[in-house]
């Protein structure tokens, strides 16, 4: 069956017809239909696969792809534990000759010094230029997986298998691999496509919630930055999205994936609109790096971060006061926090912070604004009254009108 690239409409239509008749056949839950979204890149286009059981399937697909016998499946520790067993057996099943590296879990494995223990195990396991890397985790695996597939040989396949929310919906589409430096995060890295993405939404079910709602920060913000409709389906869906429903995840994740395809489509190295990715990133970015990248998920930051955006594009981008409290409920009925607690001299850290960030340009910290929900503007600059502001009416209690800000209100370290 072939898809319309351009929506998922169809895909959710033929989704509904399969399920439909999967439960008059007895078949309950047992098949429903795939989802694929094409990331439209000329030579290197490639396809994002969104369904029940894909792991058990990641040998045949990669069949597919015309490899080499020998492929190294790099993960960490935990999502090793869980899923390499079947990942191994499927790869040998269709043919392959894989190894397994296993990093160690967390932020700290995304370093240059892990990347140069998986050269040596890939040249130690014989990996030649037609062989491939599968990055089988989340986006700290997916990053650092990614760079040791664009780097070694001066460049080997890869195939992404993201197993959290965050990494299905953002970091393994659209090509940023990369590592962190002491200094700094994502310093070092490239643009390198993968040749296939698996989001097989069975590996969902054993992540931790707080990791899950981490990845709904994301997803929320495709519906602020482009998609009022899908905006509207997370405050209808919220529940069955943090009750992992499968269909509702492959519908929303599939939409999310859709976007961002088509944003780096038009703008694979970030010279334009893929900047709008970064909504809610300034502030967030900057709470990460103030709180030593230990008291909030990425995704929790970010969700601060969108707030604080979000009251920035009211004051001067015309977003109405009711698309703000919508906004921030949302993201509190996604368990995300939405205010923070700063005193003087920690503001004073995050402004700095911001001002740092490597996505800074000639020194002025340019902010994504929306106009509207599923509409934003990029390369704002703010006056810096403007943004103390923001973060005012983003201090517990502080009265936003959505009723008390329920997400922890965390003092910054
Ligand atoms: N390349 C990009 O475009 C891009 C975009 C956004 C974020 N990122 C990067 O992504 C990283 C964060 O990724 P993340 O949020 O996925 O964190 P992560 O990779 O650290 O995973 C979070 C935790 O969940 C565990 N885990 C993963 N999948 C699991 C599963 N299915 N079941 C149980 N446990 C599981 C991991 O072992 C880890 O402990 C950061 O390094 C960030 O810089 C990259
Ligand atoms: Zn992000």
């Amino acid at each position: 069956m072939s898809y319309c690239p351009r929506c998922t409409g169809c895909q959710d239509f033929w989704a509904t017809v399969a399920g439909w008749a999967c439960r008059q056949a007895g078949l309950g839950g047992k098949f429903r239909l795939m989802r694929v979204v094409k990331v439209p890149l000329g030579q290197r286009t490639y396809a994002i696969k969104i369904g029940l059981g894909l792991l058990r399937r990641l040998g045949a697909e990669c069949s597919r792809l015309q490899l080499g016998q020998r492929c190294a499946v790099i993960t960490d520790g935990q999502v090793g534990r869980l899923y390499a067993a079947g990942a191994l057996d499927s790869l040998r099943a269709s043919g392959f000759v894989p190894a397994l590296v296993q990093v160690p879990v967390g932020e700290q494995a995304k370093s240059l010094i892990t990347v140069a223990r998986c050269y040596e195990q890939l040249a130690r396991h014989r990996l030649e230029r037609r062989s491939f890397v599968v990055a089988l985790g989340g986006g700290v695996v997916g990053d650092l997986a990614g760079f040791v597939a664009a780097t070694y040989l001066r460049g080997i396949p890869f195939v992404q298998v993201p197993t959290t929310l965050l990494a299905q919906v953002d970091s393994s589409v659209g090509g940023k691999v990369g590592v962190n430096l002491k200094v700094g995060k994502n310093l070092v890295g490239a643009f390198y496509q993968p040749r296939l993405v698996l989001c097989d939404l069975d590996t969902l079910r054993t992540l931790d919630v707080r990791q899950l709602c981490a990845g709904l920060a994301e997803v929320i913000k495709y519906g602020i930055i482009y998609d009022a409709a899908l905006f509207r389906r997370l405050e209808r869906d919220m529940p069955s999205l943090l009750a992992r429903d499968p269909e509702t995840l492959a519908a929303v994740i599939a939409r999310c994936c859709q976007i961002k395809a088509e944003v780096v489509a038009q703008d694979e190295t970030e010279s334009g609109l893929r900047a709008i990715l970064n909504f809610g990133h300034t502030v967030g970015h900057a709470l990460e790096a103030i709180t030593g990248y230990e008291r909030y998920l990425h995704g929790e930051a970010v969700a601060i971060g969108q707030v604080v955006a979000a009251r920035l594009s009211a004051a001067v981008a015309g977003l109405s006061e009711d698309e703000v409290e919508r906004i921030v409920a949302l993201l509190q009925r996604a368990r995300l926090p939405t205010t923070v607690q700063l005193n003087r001299a920690q503001r004073r850290r995050l402004l700095n912070a911001m001002r740092l960030d490597k996505k800074v340009s000639g020194g002025q910290v340019k902010f994504v604004l929306a106009r509207r929900i599923g509409q934003v503007v990029w390369g704002q600059q703010v006056p810096v009254r403007l943004i103390e502001a923001a973060l005012d009416r983003t201090a517990p209690g502080a009265g936003s009108g959505a009723g008390p800000a329920r997400g922890p209100a965390v003092p910054a370290g």
